[in-house]
């Protein structure tokens, strides 16, 4: 399915809407999550716990959105954290410069060329504003960190751009006090606030957006004494360089130095595995290797997961090493020892990073499972992620059949997500579930009555299977809990 029929079902079933929608001077990039919606985020969050955090050992911590600038001098976003803008002198239409000129020109220009290069490429393609042919002023950065005023005196902080600092400068005293040891992933989920110059493609390009961050802390010097290597290392990893997808196992990916280490490897394969979990189609992923201009200002290595859609290839998570340039910054200008000790030697600890937009990836989910099957449109979700796990339908409206199904909801909704619907055509009730991905339909019919079994549909293949009330409970969780 495409974009439009993504956001339609969106909007219709309220799964995410713009925010402030009834107001002319709502600002683009800021979406609401409806109740489908919210249900499928939590879902995704609860498999993102499970398949990661849990199974890999990570603490993880909610920390606060709000930062002094000190943390962003550190981190070196308030100086880095720019996009290159140019602005017309007639109209005043405001572009980014790379975006602009690439678009134009029908090449890539990256976002890290200076200024004044800018200036030349606009001068020697002759390029004016798109809306009214006028004459661009020079380039100027433009930083997308949200200023705050903090208490009267407004002291000058910013809504954190990326989740992850809060768990650097929480590092110290976490490490203390979970008698931690190296390699330790944290973990954040957690609302991250970019100024982005155009916002657009409801959940692909927000200004507020949920990121789900991992940050593995290691020795440098034992990146390849990383003994979790062995469990993956004959799962196949699909790796995007010099234009094509070559699928090596970790070993193979290794060996052919297409990942630099042990440690960076397990991590790529384990977001992989993640994201098969999710039902995103992994024949339409890959690891984009970056190149040194495309890399964020503190990435040695950097990996961007991505998955093809209707709108192009989407970026779902940064792998980013960001080496010790983090915690060093933090010990620098905190005056602070950020040093910890391994084996006996102490040490700023370096961190692999996999940053991960949870917005995009719950569009991505939607677009991949979103498909025409004959005359119904079917969210073929993972069952362990859909927002309405079960569905409740007297066959009739009439005969007690009603208040049998609803003692049944009643008897289900504690443990489940459940709807209950008794009005129109069963096949137009079945209809509306498939669309947004119920995996289960109950039918309660006159055979009910007489034996205490129901109905139970399978929202893919359509096939139906009684089932006794007694057992019903036990038969929804192994239905709905099913992750091979
Ligand atoms: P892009 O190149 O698309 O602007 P980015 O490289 O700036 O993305 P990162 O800074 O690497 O993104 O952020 C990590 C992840 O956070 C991204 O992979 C993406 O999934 C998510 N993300 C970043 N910016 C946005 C945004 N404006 N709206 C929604 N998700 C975002
Ligand atoms: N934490 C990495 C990023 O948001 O880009």
């Amino acid at each position: 399915m495409n974009y439009e029929e993504v956001l339609r079902l969106g909007l219709e079933r309220g799964f995410f809407m713009p925010s402030c929608e009834i107001y002319s001077d709502a600002p683009g990039g800021f979406w609401d999550y409806g109740p489908l919606g919210l249900n499928l985020r939590n879902r995704f969050i609860e498999l993102w716990r499970r398949e990661l955090v849990r199974k890999d050992g990570m603490i993880e911590i909610d920390g606060a959105q709000i930062m002094p600038k000190s943390v962003f001098i550190a981190s070196g976003h308030l100086e880095s954290f720019a996009d290159p803008i140019i602005s017309c002198k007639n109209c005043n239409t405001i572009l980014r410069a790379d975006k602009f000129i690439t678009e134009k020109i029908g090449k890539y220009i990256p976002e890290r060329l200076s200024n004044e290069e800018f200036d030349k490429l606009i001068q020697s393609y002759g390029l004016r504003c798109p809306n009214c042919n006028g004459e661009f002023s020079k380039t100027k950065r433009f930083n997308m960190m949200f200023k705050v005023g903090i208490g009267p005196a407004e002291d000058e902080a910013y809504l954190r751009p990326e989740t992850c600092q809060t768990i650097f400068t929480n590092f110290p005293r976490l490490f203390k006090i979970m008698r931690g040891k190296l390699p330790l992933g944290f973990a954040q989920f957690g609302k991250s606030f970019r100024n982005e110059i155009s916002p657009r493609q409801s959940l692909i390009r927000l200004r507020e957006f949920y990121q789900a961050e991992i940050e593995v802390f290691f020795n440098p010097k034992k990146a390849n004494e990383f003994e979790k290597f062995n469990l993956i290392k004959d799962y196949s990893l699909r790796i995007f360089k010099d234009g094509k997808i070559e699928k090596v196992t970790c070993q193979e990916a290794l060996d052919k130095q297409l990942t630099p280490n042990k440690l960076i490897t397990y991590y790529l394969a384990l977001i992989q595995k993640f994201y098969d979990k999710t039902g995103i189609d992994m024949e339409r992923s890959r690891f984009r290797t970056l190149a040194e201009y495309e890399r964020a200002f503190y990435a040695q290595v950097a990996y961007d997961f991505e998955v093809e859609t209707s709108l192009g290839w989407i970026e779902l998570v940064a792998c980013n090493y960001r080496t010790d340039y983090d915690m060093s910054g933090h010990g620098k200008v905190s005056g602070k020892d950020v040093r910890v000790m391994d084996n006996g030697e102490k040490i700023i600890p370096h961190i692999f990073e996999l940053s991960m937009g949870v917005d995009r990836s719950i569009y991505c989910i939607l677009e991949h499972n979103l498909k025409r099957d004959g005359e119904r449109l079917l969210l073929s979700l993972k069952p362990y992620l859909a927002p309405i796990q079960v569905s409740i339908f007297p066959l009739v409206n009439r005969d007690s059949l009603p208040e049998k199904a609803r003692s049944i909801y009643l008897m289900l909704r504690d443990d489940f997500d459940v709807f209950y619907d008794e009005s129109g055509s069963i096949g137009r009730r079945y209809r509306r579930m498939d669309e947004i991905g119920t995996p289960i339909n109950i039918t309660i019919d006159y055979q009910t009555l007489k034996d205490d079994t129901i109905t139970i549909r399978d929202r893919d293949s359509m096939k139906q299977f009684r089932v006794s009330i007694a057992n019903l409970k036990e038969t929804l969780r192994q239905i709905i809990y099913k992750y091979d």
